[in-house]
């Protein structure tokens, strides 16, 4: 059974932030100081994510995808993680992390049949690494790339491309791609960084990253891309993976749009640019029955905006949209 929006899109993908806290500070997402983090009583416990997913999986939501802030940076994730797997209806799981703390757990993933990993990962360079991301952790989110190729656990490289910061890095994250097949992917700045003040320049939208990446390597040729797919796939001659380009920001992909978001605390988003229009935890803890809050879920399925510019415009103070993605979940 597959579920339709009012747009006739199917919606076949949850992404849920299990935290918003992050072990980062990656100044595109959040400023130095970090954010307001939510006391622990406001996130949705493991119980509550467990019921919240068993009831999107019964209406046919079959990919669910942790995020966060740092998922890995909630205590006692890979229990979740373990019983997650276990949902008739959640046919592949997959997960959002900066790999700071991810190696140590990069087997059991594999034996729990985690459907891919997405690493955050700007450069690979150690100081710039420390001038995005506000720390030294290079090193441990190198090990766990490095793991999770030796597992063969299917891994997206996310950079973030930024004027000033990490263009130098775009041909190296695409030489990554000779020997190993890995999905590197450019994104687009988004203006998710927790401070109303900035908005990206977007100096590299993905129509300049993709003439920057055809004059570096003229035989790049596209290939096809997954169904609903954020990202627009394309490969170089020879070699064993692909590079993709996001446009996150021009959001040229809402048309296909099959997602839904719950933040941390338990904040249902029909899109990444609304306010949030369900509080999912209110009413799992006011004692909702599963048929209420099922059709709760049914009623905010039917009114998605069209896409992210429409759903911007609906914000009650119609301002754009700066949270800081740790809270949103990416
Ligand atoms: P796959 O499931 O592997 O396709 O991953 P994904 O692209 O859905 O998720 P990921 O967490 O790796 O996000 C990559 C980038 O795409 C991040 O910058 C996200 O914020 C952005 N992104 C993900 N979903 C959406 C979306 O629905 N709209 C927009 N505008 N950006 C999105
Ligand atoms: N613009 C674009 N992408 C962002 N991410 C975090 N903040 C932003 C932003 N302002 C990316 C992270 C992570 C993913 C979930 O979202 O790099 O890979
Ligand atoms: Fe979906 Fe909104 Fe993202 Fe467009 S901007 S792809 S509608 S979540």
């Amino acid at each position: 059974m597959t579920l339709y929006d009012n747009h006739n899109r199917p919606l076949t993908y949850v992404r849920l932030a299990v935290t918003d806290r992050c072990n980062l500070r990656c100044f595109y997402c959040m400023p130095a100081e970090g954010i307001q983090y939510l006391p622990k009583r406001e996130l949705l416990t493991f119980e509550e994510i467990k019921r919240t997913i068993a009831l999107l999986a019964r209406l046919g939501i079959s990919k669910v995808r942790l995020t966060g802030g740092e998922p890995f940076v909630r205590m006692d994730l890979m229990r979740l993680i373990r019983n997650l797997v276990e949902i008739p209806g959640v046919n592949d799981l997959h997960i959002t992390t900066n790999g700071v703390l991810t190696a140590p757990h990069v087997a059991e993933l594999k034996r729990l049949g985690i459907a891919s990993v997405n690493l955050s990962l700007d450069t690979l360079d150690a100081e710039r690494f420390k001038l995005i991301t506000r720390r030294a952790e290079f090193g441990p989110v190198m090990r766990t790339l490095e793991l999770l190729l030796k597992h063969d656990i299917p891994t997206k490289i996310n950079a973030v491309v930024m004027e000033g910061k990490n263009i130098d890095d775009i041909l190296p994250l695409v030489q990554l791609t000779q020997q190993h097949a890995v999905d590197v992917r450019f994104i687009e700045e988004m203006p998710f960084n927790g401070e109303g003040s900035h908005y990206p320049t977007l100096h590299w939208n993905y129509a300049r990253i993709l003439s920057y990446l055809k004059e570096h390597h003229p035989g790049l040729y596209k290939i096809p891309d997954p169904a609903n797919a954020t990202a627009t796939e394309y490969a170089v001659p020879g070699y064993k993976g692909t590079v993709g380009i996001i446009a996150a920001f021009s959001r040229t992909f809402c048309g296909t749009c099959n997602r839904i978001r719950i933040t941390a605390q338990g904040t249902l988003k029909t899109c990444l640019y609304d306010e949030g229009v369900l509080d999912i935890r209110q009413l799992l803890r006011s004692g909702a029955s599963d048929d209420v809050i099922t059709e709760k879920l049914l009623q905010a399925f039917r009114q998605r905006p069209k896409d992210g510019f429409e759903a911007e415009a609906s914000r009650s103070n119609h301002l754009p949209a700066h949270e800081s993605m740790s809270t949103i979940g990416g």
